[in-house]
């Protein structure tokens, strides 16, 4: 019978070279946390049957991922990633898992493919192993050291390797993937010494420990390959998501997107963007937005788990998070889309028009200086510029809903709740605190007298 497979993600260190308070997993490429690219190269393989260890800012990092509650681990003192394997056992042995992956959290790049693979050559021949590449120089990260005939003997962090020892190093690099038969390799762990340079559990010291213990123990090198680089500092970190940016706008421009400025467009890895729509670098596109066939984003545009719709257009310099624009729809130049602002077919918003939580149905103009917020707007209903929803009276948030055919005259503050019917005009500068029935024309404010000026002008 097949053993029971799973993953584990060492995720509790600080990341002291990223010299930043946040936990380093949380820290984004292409607005997408490091930890959520390890979580999905893993989910196809081991679906739920992955535990997390936590530790540096855990409260944090839980939150960030609600999807993974119920399996977290706490290492609540940072004593090396063998300790964290330690720490993590017990939940590992709960879950029922016999085979487990390990991988530091701080991998982003890595494929699926790239795990399956080494799962499937390890799995049943060895009790631990792991995978190496080769670098030109071998840096900060362990090191693989061979005997005389090339035979694994062990992995020497950075700090504690001594060539007088070890001779050069050879560049061959261990990237913290590990499979671990728990079986063979549970009673190793209290074998773990700290007496290192870093006075940490290390889990790379596994290696020697099983080696000397007979299990059978493999490094399965992948040559050069920099998708499996740990992402330590700044550097590393913009490095590593460069390489992925240029990977994801060569891949859209091969299925027909047509890019300009590639080089200083930003999209994320679950963006989708349909053959035939155009983009316009700089921009940034992420999270789970998708663009249609023939819809258009503008230079210096912010998009955020937005829909643009078929034949939709984002004119520059407009920032869109959780909208959706209908075929045809328009926004911008200078719009600002905020979550649940929703633009029906041929809708459009205009510079400095900030939209809410908002149905702007069918043909609806916003075209200046507005805000609508918590609104429905009827189909082809003109917002006039500086149009103002008072959707807040400093406790709760108020509808304000307008019908179809409507015409909203500039400078008009709606105190809502209030409702504006279908075909109803009102007048420029009102304040509307009172309903407006449909087809009626609605002012609200002081009417304008002209009176003698006492003096002539000189
Ligand atoms: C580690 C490996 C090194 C390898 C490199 C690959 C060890 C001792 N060294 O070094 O051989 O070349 O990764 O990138 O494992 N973590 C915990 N708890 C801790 C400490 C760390 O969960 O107490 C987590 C971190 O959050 C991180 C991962 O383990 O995601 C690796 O830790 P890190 O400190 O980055 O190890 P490296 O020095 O990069
Ligand atoms: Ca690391």
């Amino acid at each position: 019978m097949k053993r029971r497979v799973g993953a584990l993600v060492l995720a509790a260190g600080k990341g002291t070279r990223m010299f930043s308070e946040r936990p380093k997993v949380l820290k984004t490429l292409l607005g997408q946390p490091m930890l959520a690219y390890v979580h999905q190269a893993l989910a196809p393989l081991f679906g739920d049957r992955v535990l997390t260890v936590v530790g540096h800012g855990a409260e944090e990092v839980r939150r960030a991922f609600p999807e993974s509650e119920g399996r977290f681990a706490l290492q609540a003192e940072q004593r090396g990633t063998g300790h964290a394997l330690a720490t993590a056992l017990p939940a590992l042995v709960e879950a029922g898992i016999e085979d487990c992956l390990i991988i530091n959290g701080d991998t982003p790049l890595v494929r699926t493919e790239t795990l399956s693979g080494f799962l499937e050559t390890v799995r049943e021949t060895f009790d631990l192993a792991f995978l190496s590449i080769t670098l030109p120089d071998p840096g900060a990260y362990g090191r693989v050291v061979r005997d005389q005939s090339g035979r694994l003997a062990g992995i020497v962090e950075a700090k504690d390797y001594d060539p007088d020892r070890y001779g050069p190093p050879s560049g061959e690099i261990n990237t913290g993937v590990y499979f671990c038969r728990l079986s063979a390799v549970t009673r190793l762990i209290s074998g773990l010494r700290d007496d290192n340079k870093s006075g940490e559990y290390y889990l790379t010291d596994l290696v020697g420990l099983g080696l000397a213990a007979g299990i059978k123990v493999a490094a399965v090198n992948r040559g050069q390959d920099p998708d499996l680089l740990g992402v330590n500092s700044p550097l590393e970190l913009v490095a590593a998501e460069e390489s992925l940016r240029a990977t994801i706008v060569a891949g859209h421009l091969a299925r027909g997107v047509l890019i300009r400025s590639g080089a200083t467009t930003r999209i994320g890895p679950l963006v989708e963007i349909a053959p035939g729509a155009e983009i316009s670098g700089p921009c940034e596109i992420y999270g789970r937005t998708r663009i249609e066939a023939e819809a258009r984003v503008g230079a210096n545009v912010f998009i955020r788990d937005a829909v643009i719709g078929r034949g939709a257009e984002v004119l520059p310099f407009s920032h869109l998070e959780g909208a959706e624009l209908g075929a045809l729809a328009k926004a911008g130049p200078f719009a600002r889309l905020r979550p649940g602002a929703r633009l029906g077919q041929d809708a459009r918003v205009g510079n400095f028009v900030e939209v809410k939580n908002s149905l702007l149905r069918a043909g609806v103009k916003a075209g200046h200086l507005s805000y609508l917020g918590d609104a429905d707007i009827g189909a082809g209903t003109n917002i006039g510029a500086g149009t103002i929803t008072c959707n807040y009276d400093g406790v709760r948030k108020h509808k304000t809903v307008i019908g179809q055919g409507a015409f909203i005259g500039s400078n008009t503050a709606l105190v809502a709740p209030v409702t504006v019917g279908s075909g109803a005009l009102v007048g420029a500068g009102s304040v509307i605190t009172a309903d407006v029935p449909e087809n009626m024309l609605a002012v609200g404010r002081g009417r304008q007298k002209n009176l003698p000026r006492r003096k002539k002008p000189a």
